[in-house]
């Protein structure tokens, strides 16, 4: 069983004429996008939706789903996108696909949020996935230098032609090899603090509902934070 499936195909039912609907970015993403997508085609479902990235721009446009840029619309009414980890009390980290930033902004900006994993993503603690953080070019080997010195472990999003990954948004992405994450809310406002950070992937408080793809199906866990 495809579990990214699984669930991207669980999260579509959560999609309602008229919405304007926030798109994720990633692999399970991309099973919800396309699900959308047949619908819109099929079942003449009337959605707008507001992309997280370029790649998921591109896919939803082949599949000929509507679409309006975040500033054009005043809120999103329900996003759905995946996460790489998600704690035990529904905190996550993101980025692994580098749209962090967008996801981020496209997410502040709706009024309910899902995120759809496989439960190999569902952990105790956040941290063995490494932390990404999104950075503005300039100064950036001093930040990755402060980083080392924090005893964070960074190391920069490279490409396949292993040159320094550049962002939608057009930054760097240093990835933080932290292993465990004690205080994911503290470390979320240190990062906030420095300046040549853009954005990062603690994502905190964010979401209603969080769909599991279990070998069994689809697992539903309505979230409420504290
Ligand atoms: C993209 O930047 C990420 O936040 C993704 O949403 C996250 O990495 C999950 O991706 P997969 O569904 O491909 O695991």
């Amino acid at each position: 069983m495809n579990l990214k499936e699984v669930v991207g195909l669980k999260a579509a039912e959560y999609v309602k004429d008229g919405m304007i609907v926030g798109l994720g970015t990633g692999s399970t993403a991309y099973y919800l996008v396309k699900e959308l997508g047949r619908r819109v085609k099929e079942e003449g479902l009337q959605i707008t939706g507001v992309v997280t990235s370029s790649k998921t721009e591109a896919q939803a446009r082949e599949l000929g789903i509507p679409l309006k840029k975040i500033d054009e619309v005043e809120a999103v009414d329900l996003t759905i996108d995946g996460a790489d980890e998600v704690s035990a009390d529904f905190q996550g980290i993101k980025g692994g696909g580098a749209a962090l930033l967008f996801e981020k902004i496209v997410a502040t900006y709706s009024k309910d949020c899902i995120w759809i994993v496989d439960e190999s993503k569902m952990v105790d603690q956040l941290g063995k996935f490494p932390l990404p953080v999104e950075v503005i070019p300039y100064g950036s080997h001093n930040l990755f230098r402060l980083f080392e010195a924090k005893g964070y472990q960074p190391t920069w999003r490279k490409t396949d032609n292993d040159e320094i990954l550049t962002t939608d948004g057009g930054h760097y992405i240093i990835d933080l090899h932290l292993e465990a994450i004690e205080n994911p809310k503290a470390l979320a406002t240190e990062l906030d603090h420095l300046v040549g950070v853009v954005e990062h992937g603690l994502f905190i408080d964010m979401i209603s509902k969080v769909i599991v793809g279990t070998e069994a199906g689809a697992n539903v866990i309505p979230v409420t934070h504290a």
